[in-house]
């Protein structure tokens, strides 16, 4: 296992609508490791594929950040069919550091996924685990939590976002 770089706004990989996984190969396992060694290394309770500059759809959740190996989800081609309720809470993202704004997000969801095998799945998932489910999968269509903002908390974010531009600019 290895830890990869963490791709921060304005990478443009982060705007990418994710190919499916189509082989289920060591590849992919490797992959997953990886990904999960660097979520855990960023305390990050979430990492999505294109986040270390892979266009798959494959992410990880886990919401006790490292706490607990047990309820680590590797989740391959995730698919929400529906939907409950609604909830505003906080949110950050490891590719935009040092921002966080509360963001409605369903509070309860029902999904579809694949394991590394290939194997189909589906789970319910609620509060946090949802949350970071949606938050996750927006990565793979090249979404980030700062688009679902509006108003003045938007304008609090892109000034945020500019100041990364300005800085990747320089770097
Ligand atoms: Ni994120």
């Amino acid at each position: 296992m290895s830890l990869r770089p963490i791709r921060l706004y304005p990478d443009p990989i982060l705007r990418v609508r994710c190919p499916e996984v189509t082989s289920f190969d060591d590849g992919l396992r490797r992959l997953a490791a990886d990904m999960i060694e660097t979520m855990h290394a960023a305390v990050g309770v979430g990492l999505a594929a294109p986040q270390i500059g892979v266009e798959t759809r494959l992410m990880v959740v886990d919401p006790s950040a490292g706490e607990d190996a047990n309820v680590v989800l590797t989740l391959v081609n995730p698919v929400i069919d529906t939907e409950d309720g609604s909830d505003r809470v906080a949110e950050g993202c490891l590719s935009i550091p040092g921002f966080t704004e509360k963001v409605d997000r369903p509070a309860k969801i029902h999904v579809h996924a694949q394991n590394l095998e290939g194997e189909a799945f589906e789970f319910v998932a609620e509060d946090l685990l949802a949350r970071v489910t949606c938050h996750e999968l927006d990565h793979l269509n090249g979404i980030l939590f700062v688009d679902h903002l509006n108003g003045l908390l938007r304008e609090r974010a892109q000034r945020h976002l500019r100041r990364m531009r300005e800085e990747a600019r320089l770097a």
